[in-house]
């Protein structure tokens, strides 16, 4: 990879170890895959929060870094909610050790935002044709999908360094020519709840880009469910929907696989689903709930009262800016949680059976919490966690 005299300098280390370290995993990426050069990024978003996750190792590594991102940068879901952890029964050990980990990433400047959400909190993080960092899958897909800007699904690793250095390699996603889609799918049913389709759309697409064609008009919220779910079953990071989304650049449709998904199919995908009797518990907002999410949860659950435990995980930010619909939503026993989710927290593995209404959820839980998963309905959920029908 071609690299300019500032960043020949940063490799070796003139502008100190972090920066070195930084150039290293950047370049090292670069010439795996090939790339030309580097590229300036507007953005960055880092997973690789939870402790959970990245363990000592990663503690230790992220707290060894001095100085001070070039771009803005936001984190993902820690393991935990910052301020109310003790009520999701989280251990001091784990706790402490989260509480570093967050520390850490501070004194890196990066926005302690801990949100797979954060095209939701700051517009300008990301526009049509900007080049950016980010790595949680839901989020990747989101950006270059929804938003039309260009990244690589990153690893926490190389989205830190990339934010470090205010660059990426030229690669990938960020090439127009890896833009053009690879699958047709047409899609004759009339979708309610994106998450099925896209659990479904991703396991056949695998790694593709897929547009889809579709009589449903799928707004935001639903193209954020669409894209997590893909990203889970299958490796999806770009996709069009006809119509909703950005065209795709000049492809031919004669090179493109053809599928068809109908009602039936998508049925199949809840009808598949365990036995939801035994389910201890629900949880709502894979990815981050929108306000909007969370009003439609607050009207649906409006005059119940919940039997099982219900969590419906968002942002923060998007949880203050909504006082009154959080207090809503809690006034029946549920609970809105923050930082985190039911997948990189280890609170979910004291539960024996999830039930879900995320496609990405529902392929992560099991093997990320060892606990049962059952695919549902928003309405399903609802009607699960408050023992209604
Ligand atoms: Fe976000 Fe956690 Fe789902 S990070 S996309 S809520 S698995």
């Amino acid at each position: 990879m071609h690299l300019t005299r500032d960043e020949e300098l940063l490799l070796q280390g003139e502008r100190g170890d972090t920066l070195r370290r930084a150039m290293e995993i950047l370049v090292a990426l670069g010439d795996i895959y090939e790339a030309e050069r580097l590229i300036e990024i507007k953005s960055a978003q880092i997973a690789g929060v939870s402790y959970k996750t990245i363990g000592d190792a990663g503690l230790e590594w992220i707290s060894d870094l001095n100085g001070k991102v070039a771009v803005p940068s936001i984190l993902n879901p820690a393991g935990m909610d910052l301020l109310k952890w003790r009520e999701m029964s989280i251990d001091e050990d784990f706790a402490r050790k989260q509480l570093a980990i967050i520390d850490a990433y501070r004194r890196l400047g990066v926005a302690i935002e801990c949100t797979c959400t954060p095209y939701l909190l700051y517009e300008s993080i990301a526009s049509r044709g900007d080049h950016l960092a980010w790595s949680e899958s839901s989020a990747v897909s989101y950006a270059n999908s929804v938003i039309g800007a260009m990244t690589n699904r990153e690893g926490g690793p190389s989205a830190l360094a990339a934010a470090l250095v205010g660059k990426t390699p030229l690669y990938g996603y960020h090439l127009e020519e890896n833009r053009v889609p690879t699958h047709v799918i047409s899609v004759e049913a009339d979708v309610k709840e994106y998450g099925a389709l896209g659990f479904l759309a991703g396991k056949i697409v695998g790694d593709g880009v897929p547009l889809f064609v579709m009589r449903s008009r799928p707004d935001r919220d639903d193209l954020k469910a669409l894209g997590a779910a893909m990203a889970a079953s299958g490796s999806v990071a770009l996709y069009y929907v006809k119509g909703v989304t950005q065209e795709p650049p000049q492809y031919d449709p004669d090179a493109c696989e053809i599928i068809e998904i109908e009602d039936e199919d998508i049925r199949s995908v809840y009808d598949s689903r365990a036995d939801a009797g035994d389910v201890d518990i629900v949880a709502l907002g894979c990815p981050h709930c929108s306000l909007q999410e969370l009003e439609g949860i607050a009207d649906l659950l409006e005059g119940r009262k919940v039997s099982k435990e219900l969590w419906i995980c968002t942002s923060r930010r998007v949880a203050e800016s909504a006082p009154e619909t959080v207090r809503r939503i809690e006034s029946t026993g549920a609970r809105v949680i923050c930082d985190t989710c039911m997948v990189v927290s280890p609170a979910s593995e004291r539960f024996s059976h999830m039930m879900v209404n995320s496609g990405k959820a529902f392929v992560y839980i099991p093997g990320m919490c060892g606990v049962k998963a059952t695919l549902g309905s928003l309405e399903d959920c609802i009607n699960a966690a408050t023992g209604g029908s």
